[in-house]
């Protein structure tokens, strides 16, 4: 098997991917990806232009494009939406090239960031409890897709990602299951102190 060099971040919606993926891969001197943002520059629209205009099912077309270019990258932080989890097969590819690490929030977490987040059409109008509700059919399957599980309460964005290098490191480094991921992020020694 091909060694995995992609880190994948995946959660629901506001759990903070994006912020975290972003310095991690800083930390890492490793690109940083965000599959929304590829997205968005592709179709020149926000999110929520895209679900107006075009609905879910076009996103999801788009999103499931967009994995399989990024899940064939190497040595790169990725971002994904919240959905990402909903297609099986974005998930395979993803793993295939990535450890996957699942930003997990608290419901009351995930409610302070997104209600009525225009940015996030899947969240704006929704009551809390259809909120909620989303979210608790989504949970099963990050549990089933995540190699790593951060607890994201009470913490900031550096404090998660110092935790991510962590667990990378004692996970998949001396050549386990997934080959020496952290040897071949050069900066991690600098960092972890
Ligand atoms: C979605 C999450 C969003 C975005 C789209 C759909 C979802 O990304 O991909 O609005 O289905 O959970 P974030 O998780 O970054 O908000």
């Amino acid at each position: 098997m091909k060694n995995k060099t992609n880190i994948v971040l995946i959660g629901f919606m506001g759990s903070g991917k994006s912020s975290v993926a972003r310095m991690l891969a800083g930390k890492l001197g490793k690109r940083y990806l965000d599959t929304d943002e590829l997205i968005r520059q592709e179709c020149k629209m926000d999110i929520t232009e895209i679900f107006d205009k075009f609905g879910e099912e076009y996103f999801r077309k788009k999103e499931k494009e967009t994995v399989e270019r990024v899940a064939a990258l190497e040595g790169t932080v990725i971002a994904t939406g919240g959905g990402v989890v909903l297609n099986p097969e974005n998930m395979e590819k993803l793993r295939r090239s990535g450890i996957v690490v699942w930003l997990r929030a608290s419901e009351e977490e995930i409610l302070q960031r997104i209600s009525g987040d225009a940015g996030r059409p899947l969240a704006f109008n929704r009551s809390e409890s259809e909120i909620i509700e989303i979210y608790s059919k989504r949970l099963n399957l990050y549990a089933i897709y995540a190699d790593i599980i951060i607890d994201t309460g009470g913490k900031d964005i550096e404090t998660i990602t110092i935790e991510i290098i962590k667990h990378l490191k004692n996970t998949y480094s001396n050549n386990g299951k997934y080959g020496n991921i952290i040897g071949e992020f050069q900066r991690v020694r600098q960092i972890e102190g």
